[in-house]
């Protein structure tokens, strides 16, 4: 038995799995395979600062204006729902695809460097976390949203392999692609996600690693879910 959280007035079983990492290292294939084989949600709370990213590009806001950053998020409505696919929508738009867009992925550091930003959407991830069982990833997560998770993973792969997995992510979605413009794309949001001032990508001391290089979806599936069983059977 996983540990348990008191959730309102009850003693629920409540199971929270945090995983974090930097761009392209497998997290959000892996949380949505963990998420389906356990029966919980899964939150991709990347895709909820891209939305709000969307939305400022396509409202022309300021993005050096923290103000008006504070005002977007709080009056932006962002729902990710599941059933047999993943989709993402800001204000009633679906915006699953064009989330994934190159302008978006340019611009969604500047967003999510914010401080203002960063606690709308934190606060945001822990009231549905405080609701149901989740797989969260992000690069926060174990951190800041689910400080407490029953388990923090930390996926990492180097830099040419996550490179190239964007790559063939990008072609497939018919954007023409130049692999060197895409490894210096990662490597700054690498730079920017592990150096800001809030929220910042770390390797944090409960931290179960997991090198994805050498390993493709479902051995890295295989080897968090025997993690989590074995850890399940010892408490
Ligand atoms: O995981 P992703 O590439 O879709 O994330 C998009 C951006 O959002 C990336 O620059 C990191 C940032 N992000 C964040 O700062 N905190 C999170 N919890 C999730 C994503």
């Amino acid at each position: 038995m996983l540990k348990c959280k008191q959730v309102h007035e009850g003693e629920v079983n409540i199971m929270q799995i945090a995983i974090d990492g930097p761009a392209g290292a497998g997290k959000s294939t892996l949380a949505r395979k963990i998420a389906e084989k356990l029966g919980i949600l899964y939150i991709d709370t990347g895709a909820m600062y891209r939305a709000l990213t969307w939305k400022a590009l396509n409202d022309k806001v300021n993005l050096k204006d923290k103000k008006i950053l504070r005002e977007l998020a709080d009056n932006t409505s962002i729902t990710l729902t599941y059933d047999g696919v993943l989709k993402t929508y800001c204000d009633g738009h679906e915006v699953t695809e064009v989330i994934r867009s190159p302008e978006v992925s340019r611009w969604v550091p500047v967003i999510a460097a914010d401080e203002g930003v960063r606690q709308v959407m934190v606060s945001k991830q822990q009231q549905i976390a405080r609701e149901t069982s989740v797989v969260m990833d992000g690069r926060d997560i174990g951190l800041c949203v689910l400080p407490d998770a029953d388990f923090k993973f930390y996926l990492t792969a180097s830099l040419e392999e996550r490179a190239r997995r964007r790559a063939k992510e990008m072609v497939i979605q018919g954007y023409r692609v130049d692999f060197e413009e895409v490894k210096d794309e990662i490597r700054g949001r690498d730079q920017s996600d592990s150096q800001r001032e809030v929220g910042a990508l770390k390797v944090l001391p409960d931290s179960i690693i997991i090198d994805t290089s050498d390993l493709n979806a479902d051995e890295v599936v295989d080897k968090v879910l025997s993690i989590i069983a074995e850890k399940g059977n010892a408490v």
